[in-house]
């Protein structure tokens, strides 16, 4: 681990390994009523628009508003029955992002955690429009849901934690870009799904505006 950076806590000491078939489960129950769950621990509601249930099911594009969302602020839409959230990063949290790629272990987004060729994609901010940050919330170790700590120097993950996301299950850490620190069982940054900017406050995410990569499939867990 990087000087500097906190230990990670691990699993609960009466924790067994977890059961695939059990997290699966889980998880998905989590994501179902991932707007409650993480929007209490640290996230402003925001509406988004979506498609009917079945059109979802089939893997539909769905449409988020962000005309609501302030900085600092995060909502957390479905797609394909995953978690998306997307974040509103303020220009000082932005800044910070260089300063902590030696305690990453892919600062530069070199593994294949977002579809090939995102117009405008930048490997540091991990997206399209520097501000906002949209990722598949699913820890790529088991599979559990991280919950957003923006704060610097939360008191539950250090003086040295940057702000970032946290996961529950086994601690596996982020930054505020989905990038994996390094010390976390999580092996990969949190997915960045295909996505665009329809207007200035409206994103389609499940395809690029060319309707290209709608099959692209997250690498998670
Ligand atoms: S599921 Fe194990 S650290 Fe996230």
């Amino acid at each position: 681990m990087t000087e500097g950076t906190t230990t990670l806590p691990g699993p609960p000491s009466d924790a067994s390994e977890p059961d695939l078939a059990r997290r699966r489960m889980l998880t998905a129950a989590t994501a179902a009523v991932g707007v409650v769950g993480v929007g209490l621990a640290a996230t402003a509601f925001v509406e988004t628009m979506e498609p009917s249930e079945t059109a979802r099911a089939l893997g539909a594009p769905v449409i988020i508003d962000i005309s609501k969302l302030k900085p600092k602020e995060m909502l957390v839409a479905s797609w394909r029955r995953r978690p998306i959230y997307v974040l509103r990063r303020t220009e000082a949290e932005l800044k910070q992002l260089p300063s902590i790629n030696g305690q990453l272990k892919d600062p530069l987004s070199k593994a294949d955690q977002q579809p090939a060729n995102l117009p405008g994609w930048n490997p540091i901010q991990r997206s399209i429009v520097p501000e906002y940050l949209v990722v598949v919330g699913i820890c790529t170790h088991l599979g559990c849901m991280p919950k957003l700590h923006a704060q610097v120097g939360d008191p539950l993950l250090g003086a040295s934690w940057p702000g970032g996301y946290y996961c529950p299950c086994h601690g596996s850490r982020y930054d505020l870009s989905g990038r994996v620190m390094d010390g976390s069982p999580a092996p990969l940054n949190l997915p960045v799904p295909p996505h665009y900017y329809r207007d200035a406050t409206t994103i389609v995410a499940g395809e690029l505006a060319n309707r290209t990569e709608q099959n692209w499939e997250p690498n998670t867990w």
